[in-house]
C-alpha cells in the first residue's frame, strides 16, 4: 500500500513523523511544491519523500490534512479518486481565530466526501493536538488510542491496520455518520482527549 500525504504542516507532518518512526513510506506533498519540503523529509528520514500534490494524492491510501477553507483548491482537479482511501483528518476550524465553520447542520467529513468523489473515506487521526499524535503512542504504560470511522469495511480495515503498525491503539466509531461527529471539533464529544488502552 502506498501512503500520500496533502498537506505538510501541524497534522501532516505529525502523521508523517509517526509513519517514519515505524519506517513506513509516504509521499508528502503542500501548495509550495517538494522543494519547500526539503527541510522536513531530511528530518523525517528516508521512508518520506517530498512530491508534488497530484503525486501525493496517486497514492493508494491519501491522507488530507489542509486548512479547512483550503480544502477545495487542494483538492481539485486531482486523478480521479476510482475507490482509493482518503483519510480525513481536517476539523471545520480554523487559527487563529478558531471561529467554527457553519455546516448548515452537516457533518465535517459529509462535506469533505463531496470533494473526493469516489473515494472510500476514513475519517481518522483528528482528534488529538498534532503534537500528541507527533509523539509516542506508548504512553503510562499503555497505547494511545486513535479512531476511526467510515462506510467502507475493507477502507477502515486497511486504516485499522496502519494504525495499529504505528503503534497506537484504534477504535472503530462505525459509519461516517456516527463516529465523524463524534470526533468533529467543535461539537464532537472525543476530541482533544488523550486516551491511554491497558492491555
Ligand atoms: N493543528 C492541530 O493540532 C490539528 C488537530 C486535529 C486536526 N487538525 C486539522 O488538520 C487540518 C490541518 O491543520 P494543520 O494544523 O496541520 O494546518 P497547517 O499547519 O496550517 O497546515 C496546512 C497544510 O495545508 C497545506 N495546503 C493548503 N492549501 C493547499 C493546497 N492547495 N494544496 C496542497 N496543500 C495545501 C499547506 O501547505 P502550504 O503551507 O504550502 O500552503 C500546509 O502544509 C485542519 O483541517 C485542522 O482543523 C489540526
Amino acid at each position: 500500500m502506498t501512503i500520500g500525504i496533502i498537506g505538510s504542516g501541524n497534522i501532516g507532518s505529525a502523521f508523517a513523523r509517526t509513519l517514519a518512526r515505524a519506517g513506513i513510506g509516504a509521499t508528502i506533498a503542500n501548495s509550495r511544491g517538494p522543494d519547500s519540503l526539503k527541510d522536513l523529509v531530511l528530518e523525517l528520514g528516508p521512508s518520506i519523500k517530498a512530491g508534488t500534490r497530484e503525486e501525493a494524492a496517486s497514492a493508494d491510501t491519501v491522507l488530507v490534512s489542509v486548512n479547512w477553507r483550503k480544502l477545495p483548491s487542494a483538492l481539485a482537479d486531482l486523478p480521479a479518486w476510482g475507490g482509493r482511501i482518503v483519510i480525513d483528518a481536517n476539523n471545520p476550524i480554523e487559527a487563529p481565530l478558531f471561529k467554527p465553520v457553519d455546516l448548515n447542520g452537516r457533518a465535517s467529513s459529509e462535506v469533505f466526501v463531496d470533494l473526493v468523489p469516489g473515494a472510500r473515506v476514513v475519517k481518522a487521526f483528528n482528534h488529538l493536538q498534532a503534537h500528541v499524535l507527533a509523539g509516542d503512542p506508548r504512553a503510562e504504560g499503555g497505547q494511545r488510542v486513535l479512531f476511526y470511522s467510515g462506510d467502507d469495511p475493507a477502507a477502515k480495515a486497511e486504516v485499522s491496520g496502519l494504525i495499529e503498525r504505528v503503534g497506537f491503539f484504534g477504535i472503530d466509531l462505525g459509519p461516517l455518520a456516527v463516529g465523524a461527529r463524534l470526533v468533529q471539533f467543535p461539537g464532537g464529544a472525543l476530541p482533544v482527549h488523550n486516551l491511554v488502552r491497558f492491555g
